[in-house]
């Protein structure tokens, strides 16, 4: 694994936007693996600028998002879908029908799981996969005790999860209690993957998932089998680890 430490979040950003650029500049018609949440959302700003600038080309680009909740519409402003179009897919040339996120509106839980990991495999896989991680440790949705050999599939969210999330909702109430996530082998076949990490609040989960033993109490810890990781995080988020 590779750890680029950022001072701050906005230089956290910048590398992982430079990171995801030369990814398109060396495949431009690449898959992107992406994700949601806060973490990556400065990311997301940084190719949006780039991409005003001329410097980036999205048109050949094919995405395959992380996760969905399930049962809200995508037209609610706090679907997945909705917030990758807001942050980026609305604001760069690429091609919507390039895009795929779990359908969070399918009632079947089994059939979307194999119609997602279809989709990544008509796709040829994830050639990078950009992940955040909560505060558990989870990664996507795959919250701690889930087994590593999972593809996508439905989940029930942690309590904490609910929690953390409840901040984007109106009450905790309307947070969805069940999200459709690709599953740790999901994520584990993309072939690099690039984690970021920012905030103090995080650096104990960083510390144990990163350098404690790698167990499904702690989802992210898996990512030390992997063989093209970078973790890219701020010196707040990695201030609990020994150098
Ligand atoms: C959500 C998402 C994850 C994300 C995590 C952390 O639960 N499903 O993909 O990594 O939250 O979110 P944040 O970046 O806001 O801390």
């Amino acid at each position: 694994m590779r750890i680029y430490e950022a001072k701050d979040y906005k230089d956290m950003s910048r590398k992982a936007a430079n990171i995801i650029s030369a990814q398109v500049i060396m495949k431009p018609d690449c898959t992107l693996g992406l994700a949601t949440g806060s973490t990556p959302i400065g990311t997301y700003e940084q190719l949006v600028d780039w991409y005003n600038k001329g410097d980036i080309d999205f048109s050949e680009i094919h995405t395959a998002n992380l996760d969905e909740y399930r049962g809200i519409e995508r037209t609610n402003e706090q679907s997945y879908y909705y917030f990758m179009n807001h942050h980026l897919f609305s604001k760069v040339n690429i091609d919507k029908n390039n895009t795929n996120i779990p359908d969070g509106m399918n009632p079947d839980a089994i059939a979307e799981g194999k119609r997602y990991e279809e989709v990544i495999r008509s796709l040829g896989g994830v050639d990078l996969q950009l992940l955040g991680m909560g505060h558990n440790g989870h990664i996507g949705f795959n919250e701690p005790g889930t087994e590593f050999a999972k593809e996508t599939h439905c989940v029930d969210l942690a309590e904490s999860t609910i929690e953390a999330n409840k901040r984007f909702f109106a009450s905790i109430d309307e947070v969805p209690r069940q999200a459709y996530t690709m599953g740790i082998r999901t994520i584990m076949q993309a072939k690099k993957i690039l984690i970021l990490v920012s905030g103090e609040e995080k650096a104990d989960i960083v510390a144990k998932a990163f350098f404690g033993p790698i167990t499904p109490e702690v989802p992210a810890s898996i990512l030390q089998m992997h063989n093209d990781v970078i973790l890219v995080a701020d010196a707040a988020a990695l201030s609990k680890v020994s150098k």
